[in-house]
């Protein structure tokens, strides 16, 4: 039997959410899980994920683990380059897993091609021009525009620094088996490349090599993460919220959203699970945002957003619940120390961690925001382990897999991603788009900003 290193708790939800309404949604857990497990409900050729931490081949994590070490020994710096599902899980993993100041991380990964921003790109120049670089370029179509026009870039620094065969071997692509732009640049130019499975989708694929790689890069062991998402694969099915813990998650979040809580704030009592949520909101808004409808997620970083957002939590409109993600142990504890002249009158702190103070701000926190009228539930994490990160990946996948079929819509797919890169196409001159750029002129004109 496994450990379990993360778990969900509703004992605050009782005003807002009965046991019946709970037992009644059995019965969507039961026929997601169906669906899933028969892969017979929509999106179901990109279901790879699913079993994927037990699928995975050892000979492919090897040679993660290889090349990542190579990479360790000659690179300062690891510059990965990817936008949203090719990005997000690298970065919530290093930024959970690593020192809170990226200066102490050895080689330290940074990330580009998730924005369109000369200053950025320039700064990043400014970096890395005196340390030793590598580089991955992560995308599963090979044709995202924000990480083309940012490897383009980036390409052309490494070839002027180093000569072409250097940069070639400086270069790794993470990409699709056998399609895409970047298939082709990898094998003309002669890159190393790891292989995304062609059956996951970008937002699912963090225990590919779209996340291991750069994860393994900063240091962090991959093989434990993934014994984490196996042992959650345990206590994340079943047919029922008893056993099943995703399918419990998945359950409270849509008998809240039907009862007019549209919006989830998944709010984060520690620094370094900063990304882990936007990884989550990407997760979540993608998957389940479309076909008019959706629990819309936000994020929150406490306490530093009770500064900020706390009045709206406690007093405003009340169409939102919340889900406090909080983590039981922290690596390292500082206390406050104890001072004789007490002037700023803080010596009843005095010794006491800051754990200890966080965690009267967290049930502070839940306690008044439950007054307040918000629904809320807590996510709690054991520690900031390998494990525990891998259980909380697997558990947000699976969740939100079951939470989009309750929502009865194709948690795989993202239609709507497609509007905006017409538009931007078509208004930057791409060939084939000659017609809707006349209309979009003709909408908008020559719009400077
Ligand atoms: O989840 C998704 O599918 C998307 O967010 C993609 O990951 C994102 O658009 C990047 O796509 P690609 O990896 O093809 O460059």
């Amino acid at each position: 039997m496994s450990s379990k290193r993360i778990s969900f708790s509703d004992k605050l939800l009782s005003g807002f959410i009965n046991q019946e309404e709970l037992e009644n949604y059995n019965q969507s857990i039961a026929s997601a899980e169906k669906m899933l497990s028969e892969r017979s409900g929509p999106g179901n050729d990109f279901l790879g994920w699913l079993d994927l931490p037990w699928t995975i081949s050892s000979s492919m994590v090897d040679s993660i683990v290889s090349r990542a070490s190579e990479i360790r020994e000659k690179a300062d710096i690891l510059i990965c380059i990817g936008i949203g599902g090719s990005y997000l899980g690298a970065r919530a993993a290093i930024e959970f897993l690593s020192s809170s100041f990226e200066d102490m991380r050895k080689p330290r990964v940074v990330f580009a091609g998730h924005s369109i921003n000369s200053d950025y790109i320039a700064d990043l120049l400014d970096l890395v021009k005196d340390r030793s670089v590598a580089v991955n370029i992560i995308s599963k179509s090979g044709t995202t525009t924000e990480p083309g026009v940012a490897f383009r870039v980036i390409r052309q620094f490494m070839e002027s620094r180093y000569g072409k065969s250097e940069a070639a071997s400086r270069i790794i692509a993470t990409t699709d088996p056998k399609k895409g732009a970047l298939r082709k640049l990898a094998t003309e130019e002669g890159y190393a490349a790891f292989e995304i499975p062609s059956d996951v989708g970008g937002r699912f694929s963090v225990l590919t090599p779209v996340g291991l790689f750069p994860i393994a890069v900063a240091g962090i062991d991959i093989r434990n993460l993934l014994a984490g998402a196996s042992e959650a694969m345990d206590f994340c099915s079943g047919d029922s919220y008893q056993d099943n813990m995703a399918g419990h998650y998945a359950a409270v979040r849509n008998i809240l959203f039907r009862k007019g809580f549209t919006t989830e704030v998944m709010a984060a009592f520690q620094p370094q699970l900063h990304f882990i949520s936007e990884w989550w909101k990407q997760l979540a808004g993608e998957s389940e945002g479309k076909n008019g409808t959706g629990i819309f997620p936000a994020a929150l970083d406490y306490t530093t957003d009770l500064h900020s957002l706390g009045q709206w939590m406690q007093e405003g409109i009340r169409n939102v619940f919340e889900t406090f993600m909080v983590l039981k142990k922290t690596n390292r504890s500082i206390s406050v120390p104890k001072f004789d002249d007490d002037s700023d009158e803080l010596n009843y702190l005095a010794s006491r961690s800051f754990e200890d103070i966080n965690l009267n701000a967290f049930k502070g926190t839940l306690l008044a925001h439950v007054d307040g009228g918000v629904p809320s539930a807590i996510l709690s994490l054991e520690d900031r382990s390998e494990k525990t990160l891998g259980q909380l990946f697997y558990f947000f996948e699976k969740a939100i897999a079951i939470s989009g079929y309750m929502l009865r819509v194709n948690p795989f797919d993202q239609p709507g991603v497609e509007a905006y890169k017409k538009n931007m196409f078509a208004l930057l001159g791409k060939s084939g788009f000659d017609k809707l750029r006349e209309q979009l002129f003709s909408r908008i004109g020559n719009m400077q900003l």
